[in-house]
């Protein structure tokens, strides 16, 4: 049965807490798409199909013409950062997009100014500004950023908001007390607790308001159980955690390949570097290891070293990210798999990714935008573990394993789409309309 699905009416606006090179190449691509400059490549709300009823009926829909989606004319964007730089100038300062197609929607970007950060500099080191909030506890921190979203509701005649996190990814933190309800958390937020980062501020912020909250960085953010509590109060849908870009995307591709052929690995190596802002954070120890624990995570779960001893019970696996000015945003990033087969022989594969972050990121930003705002007109709300298609690390209920084959993360992702809609979902199967073409021949 098809679910009930508000439609999408009036303006969506996406409000971006960090905007950075990601966040400014998603917008000046958005801009640029709107005026037939360019296309939005990588976008599955764009330029995705999905197949509807049996393989004989020849049904694939675009997705954005399947499901009820903003369209991009209806969007307006928003954000904060701890810089006063417009988005134009930012974007500039990434020097991810050339300056022609900048220059082109130069007036749209610039008139989008950050608002005032809650920042914290003992969770991201290596930056500071001066666009930053100053209160006398985080609890009036997180209600200031609620007027912020008000205000631009308001003022930009939206009907529905969406919050995507793309800030730098801050230090390593673990769950702790104050992480564990709704009351420890709000407590916590009137005692300036420092277990509280600035980011889960601006998700609470969110939440509170019914706003769907995507987390793009590592951090653990809306992944604690107050704001899980938090967005069922309100019926929000949250997610997170981490792009799925570069490095780890071409993993959750190439793993579940080997996997499914039975190959053992018994060696991974990955090593990065880059040159942009986010690098330069990554740089910093407590940053990194955020950032490492979320792109380990990932082999094993595919793997699934304890159900196949023989095959990855010995693997090793490494990843490295150094920080390398010169490539700025063009991330360069080299893996080394050992692997083996037959009665134990190794062989080698090598993956050498010349890749640009933000332009695999920017589309990632639009998409969650898009289905977050689906979802919560879908009265879909919590954890929305079928958007783990976009992300390294995806946050799951506790105790169930995070999906990481990209490859079953889609057909949930589609099949959810297909639920949504009414339609048959699809196991590809498929003998019912096998035997009909034999018993028509
Ligand atoms: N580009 C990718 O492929 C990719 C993939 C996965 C995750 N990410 C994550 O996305 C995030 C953004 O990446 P980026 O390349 O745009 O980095 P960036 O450094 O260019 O931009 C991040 C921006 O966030 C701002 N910021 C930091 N803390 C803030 C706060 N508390 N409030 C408001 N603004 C804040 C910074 O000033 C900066 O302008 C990072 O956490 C990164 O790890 C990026």
């Amino acid at each position: 049965m098809k679910q009930h699905i508000k439609p999408a009416e009036g303006k969506l606006g996406i409000l971006i807490p960090g905007l950075g090179a990601v966040a400014t190449t998603f917008i000046a691509g958005v801009e640029a798409v709107k005026k037939g400059i360019a296309k939005p490549i990588g976008s599955l709300t764009q330029m995705g199909n999905i197949r509807i009823g049996k393989r004989t009926e020849n049904r694939n829909p675009a997705i954005n013409e399947f499901v009820p989606l903003a369209q991009l004319n209806d969007i307006v964007f928003g954000g904060w950062d701890l810089y006063e730089d417009n988005v134009y100038e930012s974007a500039l300062n990434a020097k991810v997009l050339e300056l022609p197609l900048l220059y082109s929607v130069k007036d749209e970007l610039e008139s989008i100014k950050p608002m005032k950060a809650v920042f914290d500099q003992s969770y991201v080191a290596n930056i500071n500004g001066v666009n930053i909030k100053k209160a006398a506890t985080k609890y009036d921190l997180a209600m200031e950023l609620i007027a912020d979203m008000e205000q631009f509701k308001l003022l930009n005649n939206c009907s529905r908001l969406v919050m995507v996190w793309c800030g730098s990814t801050e230090k390593y933190i673990e769950q702790t007390a104050v992480h564990k309800s709704i009351q420890n958390f709000e407590e916590g937020l009137k005692s300036n607790d420092d277990q509280i980062a600035p980011s889960m501020i601006y998700a609470y912020a969110a939440l509170k308001l019914g706003v769907p909250f995507a987390n793009g960085a590592p951090n653990l953010t809306c992944d604690i159980p107050a704001l899980i509590e938090l967005a069922k109060q309100t019926n929000t849908p949250i997610c997170g955690k981490d792009f799925k870009t570069g490095q780890t995307l071409m993993k959750t591709i190439v793993a579940p390949g080997l996997h499914a052929r039975a190959l053992g690995v018994s060696g991974w190596f990955s090593t990065n570097i880059l040159g942009n802002r986010d690098g330069y954070v990554l740089d910093n120890p407590a940053n990194f290891k955020t950032k490492e624990v979320s792109k380990l995570s990932v082999l094993d779960e595919i793997f699934k070293p304890e159900l196949n001893p023989d095959l990855y019970g010995e693997m090793y696996h490494k990843v490295r990210i150094n920080y390398y000015p010169p490539r700025g945003d063009n991330k360069e990033s080299w893996d080394n798999i050992d692997i083996f087969g037959w009665l134990g022989y190794p062989m080698q594969i090598k993956i050498n990714f010349l890749c640009r972050d933000s332009i695999l990121a920017a589309p990632i930003v639009l998409d969650l935008a898009l289905f977050m705002d689906l979802a919560k007109r879908a009265e879909m709300c919590g954890i929305q573990e079928w958007l783990s298609f976009y992300l390294k690390s995806p946050q799951t209920l506790e105790g169930l394993p995070p999906e990481h084959d990209i490859f079953k993360q889609l057909i949930k992702l589609q099949n959810t789409l297909r639920h949504m809609m009414g339609e048959d979902l699809i196991t590809h199967l498929g003998l019912d309309y096998y035997q009909e073409l034999v018993d028509s021949m």
